[in-house]
């Protein structure tokens, strides 16, 4: 996986996933707005850009970091936080929301978890397609702000956002897990494979995967359990920026 400038050279996905994924405490962001530190939302504001072009869902607007913000050109040690995951609308997340889109009847009055949330495009997606009730899911604290400012961008009230790492427990049930670009790690997805495997046998839950054909993905165990259900072509930007890749498809999970 690709970042912008240097976020690709500063640090390894593993040292990435290793700071951000220990002890961090719940964000329950059911407030959102009132919740908000004001500074950090000014500070998200700033160094991002709202946008709604160069991805599979025209119809979503996302805050996210595009060439016009100055981080999209700064050395990537001057970002003060982890990683910004969540300033990217990664090319699985876009097929699964395009998908979501298209396909009302998979989310309409289910309750959806969207693991490894990001900018949570994937979440708004399900939650405009008549989702009952939504929990978006990521480790990173800043990925629940920006979350909650993409609900609003959405005209959406913002859903509940757990930043926690739930991959050692097993949450109550849902009627589908979706997962979008999360298959970027080796270690990242040998867990989530065991961790989705226990689910699906605990709850019978459907599980809807988006990825733009990732060697951690494609290469992996997991693929002998997937049923593939539709294929986009990339956009162009997209395509730009995640060099190589051309398309992103969205599979079912049948262990
Ligand atoms: C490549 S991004 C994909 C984001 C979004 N789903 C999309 O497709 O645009 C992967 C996201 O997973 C999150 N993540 C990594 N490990 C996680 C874990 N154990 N639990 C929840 N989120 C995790 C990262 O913080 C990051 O936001």
């Amino acid at each position: 996986m690709a970042f912008r400038l240097g976020w690709k050279n500063s640090r390894s996905q593993r040292h990435l996933l290793q700071t951000v994924s220990g002890g961090v405490p719940l964000f329950p962001w059911r407030t959102a707005g009132s919740c908000l530190d004001p500074e950090m939302k000014a500070y998200l504001e700033d160094n991002t850009e709202v946008t709604s072009s160069g991805s599979l869902t025209p119809e979503i607007q996302l805050r996210l970091l595009t060439p016009r913000c100055k981080f999209w050109w700064e050395r990537a040690d001057l970002w003060p936080y982890s990683d910004p995951y969540w300033a990217i609308y990664w090319p699985g997340g876009q097929a699964l929301s395009r998908y979501l889109l298209d396909n009302p009847d998979v989310v309409r009055g289910r309750s959806v978890l969207d693991l490894g949330s990001g900018c949570g495009a994937t979440a708004i997606a399900a939650k405009m397609s008549g989702a009952s009730e939504i929990l978006a899911n990521d480790i990173d604290p800043l990925a629940g702000m920006a979350i909650t400012l993409n609900c609003k961008l959405n005209g959406l009230n913002p859903f509940p956002i757990l930043t926690k790492n739930i991959l050692n427990t097993q949450p109550h049930k849902f009627d589908l897990i979706v997962l979008g670009d999360m298959f970027y790690d080796e270690d990242l997805a040998n867990t989530l494979h065991l961790w989705l495997e226990k689910y699906f046998w605990t709850h019978g839950t459907r599980i809807l995967i988006g990825d733009p054909g990732r060697p951690q993905f494609s290469g992996h165990s997991i693929q002998h359990q997937l049923h593939r259900l539709e294929e986009y072509t990339l956009p162009e930007p997209t395509r730009r920026d995640n060099n190589g890749l051309t398309t992103s498809a969205v599979w079912d999970f049948h262990p």
